[in-house]
């Protein structure tokens, strides 16, 4: 299709606005905000970003109408004027970049952090949110006062130049979202029982939203088209409400699905997930209301969302990791270069997965997510001799970055293949979606003139030889077997072994010594791979049948693995009947046994296994970056070289690295 003429770039208008096109960037809450309730420089700068790369609209997450009730942590507000003169600053900025701010104004309800301060969060009901913090069932006076300020907080969006107010209540979340869903409003006044007074919150707030606002001013309503959840609101109950609550005013929606119960699974869905899961449930609410739909969730391809625009299951879409990923998605898409879009694996990585030392929202692949405008694409000042050693995700980044900045750069790989441990992470059901990154720095290494050579394994002697003035080494990491008794008496199989294809595994009792993601992923092949098909039933019925053991010394499996990608394999896994075994340690293996220690101190041989697999982690792998620092001026060492973590770090340090020469 060509995206020139396309419907997805072509204008719509919802009440007062004309957008540019039809693409708008989702909420997302990405813990760059401020104490205050301000938006500090580096949080605007990231829609201000995406506003110069073409988005039709942009969507700044969580701005609370009363600040006494927190989100997540630091928390956006506009419960005062005196805030508006600030946000009025936010919204010119994207303005001028050519794009329209719509805020997504909220009360975080039953997701407020307030239980932290030992103030109840509020709810319709007594509900329990995620951080085991109960909220309290508000009564019909504080209803009414809510319901003001969400008027108030309305009328200062218009008046601070913003192009429209997005509410939000969708996922049986926050306050909206809580009176409109079963699974937590239990109230038996007129505020609860059946669909209409449950809806009654949410048509009150609209109501109000509007009386603050000009008569056009667009309201955008964000909804589960279904929660997907036995006693939640079903699609049906949607085309119900959905033309109830254009009359009370809104004049666009915003289709997500699911709810916070299940892990966020429906409502970030990641890998496992298929390609727009929302958009059947959006198609059917545009045949009841006469105002745009857009669809969110998982449109991760801008050609799939262009063909449902074209097609007229909906008016638009939201985006949004994509628009993580690659700010400049909308302006590189409607001029057709779609090889040069930076794609989102909905990996469910660095977005969503926050750590203490990391707490902030990043992207995998696009190591300027929170440093915008802070590597300015400027060629260096000087074109240097580049080696980079390895060819995974770190070194393919570290050889398009500074050869993109001018240099000369060379590349060399040990293996036949690009991808180093990615060609292992793309072999579990699901996981197929990385291999875009690495298709995508394929095409800008080509593109940038690396000088790729596979198949070549550095060494001390041919680097001298080569005489490079920067060398960047990404070698990787390789397998940890740790020296637990029997290993130096028995032959060790690897979960990387296996996934390599170096052995199959048709039937058996296996045991995967780990639980983080390696072992669970390795455990989860096992069982896919040994189902029975077609041509193997024929020779040996016993083919698939497999039992799966899992070893884990933490109270959890896959700790540090977020929720949209824990959750389904966790259940996965159970629903197999793998047999868990946590909060144990392995303290002795034989070929066919494993000797372990309980919790409570108890010693016991888990017996006769066919394959035990170590999944127990990886080990830096440099062999070469102390010895070559005497003949090389600058040599930088990145990625599970450095020290073995996950494929966000290699990328980012090797472009900081690479951009730094
Ligand atoms: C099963 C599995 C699942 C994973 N899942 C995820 C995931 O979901 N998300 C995530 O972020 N991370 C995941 N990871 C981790 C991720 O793959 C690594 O963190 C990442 O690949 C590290 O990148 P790197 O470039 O530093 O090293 P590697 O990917 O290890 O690449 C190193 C490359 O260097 C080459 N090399 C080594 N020595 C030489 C030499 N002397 N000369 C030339 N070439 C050499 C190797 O052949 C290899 O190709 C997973 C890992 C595994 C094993
Ligand atoms: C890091 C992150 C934070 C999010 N925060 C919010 C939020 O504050 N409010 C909300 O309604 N949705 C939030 N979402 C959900 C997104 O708006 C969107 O619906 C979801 O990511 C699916 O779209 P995508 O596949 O295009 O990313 C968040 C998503 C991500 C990835
Ligand atoms: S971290 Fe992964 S899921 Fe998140 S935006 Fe980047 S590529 Fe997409």
């Amino acid at each position: 299709m060509d995206m020139k003429n396309s419907k997805l770039f072509s204008p719509l208008t919802i009440g007062s606005l004309t957008l540019n096109n039809r693409v708008g960037m989702a909420p997302m809450s990405m813990d760059y905000e401020a104490a205050d309730g301000t938006v500090p420089k580096r949080l605007a700068d990231i829609f201000v970003r995406r506003a110069e790369g073409g988005t039709g609209y942009v969507t700044i997450d969580a701005v609370t109408i009363d600040s006494k009730y927190k989100y997540m942590g630091n928390t956006t507000a506009l419960d005062s004027d005196d805030l508006v003169t600030q946000f009025k600053e936010f919204a010119t900025r994207v303005r001028e970049a050519g794009s329209t701010l719509i805020p997504q104004v909220i009360h975080p309800g039953p997701e407020s952090i307030c239980g932290y301060r030992h103030i109840a969060p509020l709810g319709p009901s007594v509900n329990t949110n995620a951080n085991c913090h109960v909220s309290r069932a508000i009564s019909v006076d504080e209803i009414h006062e809510i319901i003001k300020q969400f008027g108030q907080a309305a009328r200062r969006v218009e008046e601070a130049g913003c192009g429209g107010i997005g509410l939000h209540c969708a996922h049986a979340y926050m306050l909206p979202g809580s009176f409109l869903s079963p699974l937590r409003n239990k109230r038996m006044d007129e505020y609860g029982g059946c669909l209409d007074n449950r809806a009654r919150f949410v048509i009150e707030m609209i109501e109000e939203v509007r009386r603050n606002v000009s008569p056009d001013f667009p309201i955008m309503l964000r909804i589960s088209g279904d929660e997907r959840m036995i006693g939640g609101n079903s699609l049906e109950d949607m085309l119900y409400l959905a033309p109830k609550f254009v009359e009370a005013g809104v004049n666009m929606f915003e289709v997500s699905g699911g709810t916070q119960y299940e892990g966020l699974e429906h409502i970030i869905p990641s890998q496992n997930k298929s390609i727009g899961v929302n958009v059947h449930e959006a198609s059917e609410i545009k045949k009841v209301v006469d105002v745009p739909v857009y669809a969110v969730g998982k449109i991760n391809d801008i050609r799939y969302a262009a063909e449902i625009v074209e097609r007229g299951l909906v008016d638009g879409v939201s985006i949004g990791r994509p628009l993580l990923a690659d700010p400049d998605l909308c302006n590189k898409a409607k001029e057709n270069l779609f090889d040069e879009i930076t794609p989102c694996a909905s990996c469910g990585g660095s977005c969503i997965s926050r750590t203490a030392d990391r707490p902030q929202c990043r992207c995998h692949i696009n190591p300027r997510v929170g440093f915008e405008y802070d590597y300015p694409e400027v060629p260096a000042e000087k074109s240097k001799k580049v080696l980079v050693v390895g060819a995974g995700p770190g070194g393919m980044m570290a050889a398009v970055t500074a050869a993109e900045r001018g240099h000369d750069v060379t590349l060399w790989e040990a293996d036949t293949q690009i991808g180093g441990q990615i060609n292992l992470a793309v072999v579990a059901p699901g996981k197929q979606e990385m291999t875009k990154w690495l298709s995508h720095l394929n095409y800008r290494a080509k593109k940038a003139g690396v000088k790729m050579v596979l198949g070549k394994e550095a060494t001390v002697e041919n680097i001298k030889e080569f005489a490079p003035e920067a060398v960047i080494v990404a070698t990787g990491a390789r397998p940890l077997v740790p020296p637990i008794k029997g290993t130096q008496d028995y032959p060790v199989l690897t979960a990387h072994d296996f996934l390599r294809g170096k052995f199959v595994i048709p039937k058996g009792k296996v045991c995967v010594l780990g639980g983080g993601a390696v072992a669970c992923e390795t455990a989860e092949t096992v069982l896919e791979n040994a189902r029975p098909n077609a041509f193997t039933r024929g020779f040996d019925a016993s083919i698939g049948d497999v039992d799966v053991t899992l070893v884990e010394m933490l109270p959890q499996l896959l700790t540090g693995v977020c929720a949209p990608n824990r959750t389904p394999l966790i259940r996965k896994l159970k629903n197999k009947g793998v047999h868990i075994n946590v909060n144990t340690k392995i303290l002795e293996v034989t070929d066919h046994d494993v000797k372990v220690q309980r919790a409570d101190g108890a010693e016991e041989w888990l017996k006769g296994f066919d394959y035990i697999l170590f999944g127990l982690g990886s080990r830096n792998y440099d062999p070469i970056s102390e010895q070559i620092k005497e003949f090389v001026p600058e040599v930088h060492v990145v990625g599970d070289a450095k020290r073995a973590r996950q494929a966000s770090f290699a990328m980012w340090e090797a472009f900081e690295a690479a951009y730094s020469l």
